[in-house]
């Protein structure tokens, strides 16, 4: 991968360096954060987008944040970091990733502070800093492992079909639903890739098509509605896509048309895959009907690029996300085992071995 999707530079008073991806493929340009309120405005616009991506993000947020703290004691560092996690928490509903970053940051910290009550902020923020690293290297670990557990899945001269951009701009490695693509790739297998457009933001059209083509990869775009004539047409032989929080029962939120593809896939005999690290699973939720669905504004539907599409005053319905349900999927790849058997049980002892 030639490009970094989001870095760190420099220490505890460093910056957050972010690929801008409302501007692929058009332009690449970078955000610099230095404070945790461009970060914020850049997860909340998609900026910086995708639930691993999001979930390093936000670590890497709180360093930001804590760049404030420098002159406070350790116990109102602590309310400090809280807060700032919870600002960074009201940034996207959906991608577990997020809160589960945030969770480790400040399990890290009040550990830290309980073991060295003594110790200067800057240790602390040492401390929370390394953590964000941390957390940004097993993304990568995670996502490689993936793209080792997936690559038997593409056998030679297979058509593959993907949603959405679950690829190297979705997470801080190669990506998760993109990983077993790149594995194949390494390899030497020869395969082909189908992108959904993914209205109406177009991750697959800009993002995924501009990640998979520039790597040589043989890609080909369509629309939406377009994926079902072409399974019915025999041309394609499987689907991996990612997921922003997968439920106990292994109900998988992703994003919105993934469920519509998952039925199709069904009724044309196709396996549908979820790629997707253990940190995505949320095994507090017996099902996916409890996952938090983010709506988005209404301009995202009722304009394409500048230009207005829908008359003036009709309502807009625009999920970001929808849940597939267990039922529809073959298998879930993670980093650390393919689950074929989606159970609450197996899932529990999957995600147990990854975290
Ligand atoms: O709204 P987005 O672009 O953040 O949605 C991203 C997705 O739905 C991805 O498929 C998911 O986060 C997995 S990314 C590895």
């Amino acid at each position: 991968m030639k490009f970094q999707t989001l870095h760190w530079q420099g220490g505890i008073d460093g910056q957050l360096i972010l690929i801008d991806q409302r501007r692929l493929p058009n332009e690449f340009s970078e955000i610099v954060c230095s404070d945790i309120e461009t970060l914020y405005d850049s997860i909340k616009t998609l900026a910086l987008r995708g639930a691993p991506a999001i979930g390093v993000g936000a670590a890497y947020g709180v360093c930001l944040h804590m760049k404030g703290a420098a002159a406070l004691s350790l116990q109102e560092a602590i309310v400090h970091l809280n807060k700032g996690a919870d600002y960074l928490s009201s940034s996207r509903p959906t991608a577990v990733n997020l809160f589960w970053a945030l969770e480790r940051i400040k399990n890290t910290a009040n550990e830290f502070v309980r073991r060295n009550p003594e110790a200067s902020c800057d240790k602390l923020r040492e401390c929370i800093l390394s953590e964000a690293k941390k957390i940004d290297s097993q993304d990568k670990q995670m996502c490689n492992n993936i793209g080792h557990n997936g690559l038997e899945l593409i056998k030679p001269n297979s058509k593959i079909l993907t949603h959405c951009n679950a690829g190297a701009l979705a997470t801080a490695g190669v990506g998760t639903a993109l990983a077993p693509m790149y594995a194949a790739q390494r390899a030497g297998v020869n395969f082909k890739v189908y992108v959904d457009e993914t209205r109406p933001l177009l991750q697959g059209a800009r993002l995924t098509s501009w990640e998979l083509s520039r790597s040589g990869i043989d890609t080909t775009v369509l629309c939406d509605n377009m994926a079902g004539w072409l399974m019915s047409k025999g041309e394609i032989d499987l689907i991996i896509v990612g997921a922003d929080r997968i439920a106990a029962n292994g109900d998988t939120a992703n994003k919105i048309g993934t469920y519509s593809l998952s039925v199709l896939a069904k009724h044309h005999n196709i396996p549908f895959y979820v790629a997707a690290p253990t940190s995505t699973f949320d095994l507090s939720l017996e099902n996916g009907t409890l996952i938090p669905i983010e709506q988005r504004s209404g301009l995202e539907v009722s304009c394409f690029s500048e230009t207005q599409t829908v008359p003036d005053g009709v309502d807009i319905f625009n999920p970001a996300f929808d849940v597939t349900p267990a039922a529809n999927i073959t298998a879930i790849i993670t980093e650390s085992a393919l689950i074929e058997d989606i159970s609450k049980k197996e899932i529990a002892r999957v995600v147990d071995l990854g975290l």
